[in-house]
């Protein structure tokens, strides 16, 4: 049988929400400790505080071994307590720090000593941080003259929003960094049943049909850290080379799907990530690009392709500006609707969205800006009152008088336009700009569009 754990999960946000319900799930007994009382008080209802997939079915599956409080009391009597508070960058580049020190010194103050515990960073931290924590909980056991009796271990998770359920059940790995291997088996034990694929596939998110078991990587703590920051990295720069190879595919007329297909055939490079169009966005490519050329500043080191791929895909989201001013010659005075508001499809996040870089830019040059998204118009609405543009209900809608519209991003109801209702109701030039090359040059143009497409 399955040993049962008892894991305190503290910050219940994406990512401590997401491991907490799954953990319960997967029969351990969990607490998400959060300050926020509201989202406490939300999840006590039952109800996700985020938009992810499946996240409220499996909240309810798991309701009998899941536990919400704002209380950190609960971390006493844990064996496994797991850090996910938010490490937001500052301005400089830099990851803030001030909640993950601050949730070490709660947990420090629980810590009785008398069994074992492990201390888990799940968060992005910058390569040193578990030394850190590590430090400020030893400092603070000692201080009150309690006996230390835990380990710290950094744990990166690699989820992605919208599908975060699916990649938490079923990971390619699981990383583990440690100098305890006290703490290393602790860890082994609670990630057993994905490490063997042991638990009933949830019907919200069931098994992949080819899915090889999970490989657990187990390290040191500092390369545990950078393993997460180099993945990251790497994943970045596969979109940013991308497009960059799309940029020159204009230019001598070929077709950017076309190579990305050819290229990524190859087992070496791999097909994913190669999706040219307006780059990547999101809480985590920015941030975490920005930390490790910070990191790499702090030790004099150059990180020219860290950089680059910053650099390219900064560029990229101008590019849909670019192919404005080709195609309608003016923009000021001009109608331009984008459809897709948040930085990927499934979700209702707008962090570093390229959508909101390109509604400024439009906005300054003097457009009219129309925008619909199928889930995060809400959040943009509360986020963003001040950006003067008109919501929408629907791509139709949208359309009307529009001179240009721009698919910002790839929702799957927008592989399915109506493109020649489209068409009658857009003026002018009637241009689509497909940010995400999802639509068929020939089926636009056939509808009566002129259609731009990213590298191709
Ligand atoms: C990413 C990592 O994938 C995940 O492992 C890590 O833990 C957190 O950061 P996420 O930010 O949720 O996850 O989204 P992801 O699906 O990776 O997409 C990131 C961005 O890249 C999106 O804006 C997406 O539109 C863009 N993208 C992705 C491309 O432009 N082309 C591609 O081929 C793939």
């Amino acid at each position: 049988g399955q040993q049962q754990l008892n894991v305190c999960v503290v910050g219940a946000g994406y990512v401590g929400l997401t491991t907490g319900v799954c953990l319960a799930y997967l029969g351990h007994q969990v607490t998400c400790i959060d300050k926020d009382r509201e989202k406490i008080d939300m999840l006590l209802a039952g109800r996700a505080p985020i938009y992810e997939p499946g996240l409220e079915d499996l909240l309810r599956l798991a309701n009998a071994r899941l536990k919400f409080t704002t209380s950190p009391e609960a971390c006493r009597h844990a064996d496994v307590i797991i850090l996910a508070v938010g490490t937001p960058p500052t301005p400089n580049g830099n990851a803030d720090l001030s909640f993950m020190e601050a949730a070490a010194a709660e947990v420090a103050a629980q810590l009785t000593g008398e069994r074992f515990q492990v201390i888990v960073n799940k968060s992005t931290v910058p390569v040193g941080t578990a030394q850190r924590v590590n430090l400020i909980i030893t400092t603070a056991i000692a201080s009150r003259g309690g006996s230390a009796n835990f380990a710290v271990a950094s744990n990166p998770e690699f989820l992605r929003e919208g599908v975060a359920i699916h990649d938490t059940l079923y990971p390619d790995r699981i990383v583990i960094g440690s100098a305890s291997n006290e703490a290393i088996n602790m860890l082994r034990v609670m990630y057993a049943p994905i490490l063997e694929q042991t638990f009933a596939a949830p019907k919200v998110c069931p098994r992949p049909e080819r899915f090889d078991l999970p490989a657990l990587v187990t390290t040191d703590v500092t390369s545990a850290e950078m393993i997460k920051y180099a993945a990251n990295a790497f994943l970045a720069m596969k979109i940013s080379f991308i497009n960059e190879i799309g940029g020159l595919c204009e230019k001598v007329g070929a077709d950017v799907t076309e190579v990305a297909r050819g290229i990524g055939l190859d087992k070496r490079i791999g097909p994913r990530f190669l999706q040219a169009g307006l780059g990547w966005g999101g809480s985590c490519f920015g941030k975490d690009t920005a930390a490790l050329i910070r990191t790499a500043q702090e030790y004099g080191y150059d990180m020219p392709i860290v950089s680059a791929t910053v650099s390219v895909n900064r560029r990229q989201r101008l590019r849909a500006i670019d192919k404005l001013q080709e195609t309608l010659k003016v923009v000021r005075g001009r109608t331009i609707g984008l459809l897709g508001l948040a930085f990927k499809p499934d979700t209702d996040d707008l962090r570093d969205a390229p959508a909101l870089d390109i509604i400024r830019v439009l906005l300054e040059m003097g457009a009219r800006v129309k925008v619909y998204d199928p889930v995060a118009l809400e959040n943009f609405k509360i986020q963003y009152p001040n950006l003067a543009v008109e919501p929408c209900k629907n791509a139709s809608e949208l359309s009307q008088d529009c001179d240009a519209v721009i698919i910002v991003t790839e929702w799957e109801e927008f592989r399915h336009l109506p493109l020649a209702e489209l068409a009658e109701k857009m003026t002018g030039a009637k241009v689509l700009i497909d940010g995400r090359n999802i639509i068929d040059r020939q089926d636009a143009e056939k509808a009566g569009l002129r259609y731009v497409g990213f590298g191709r």
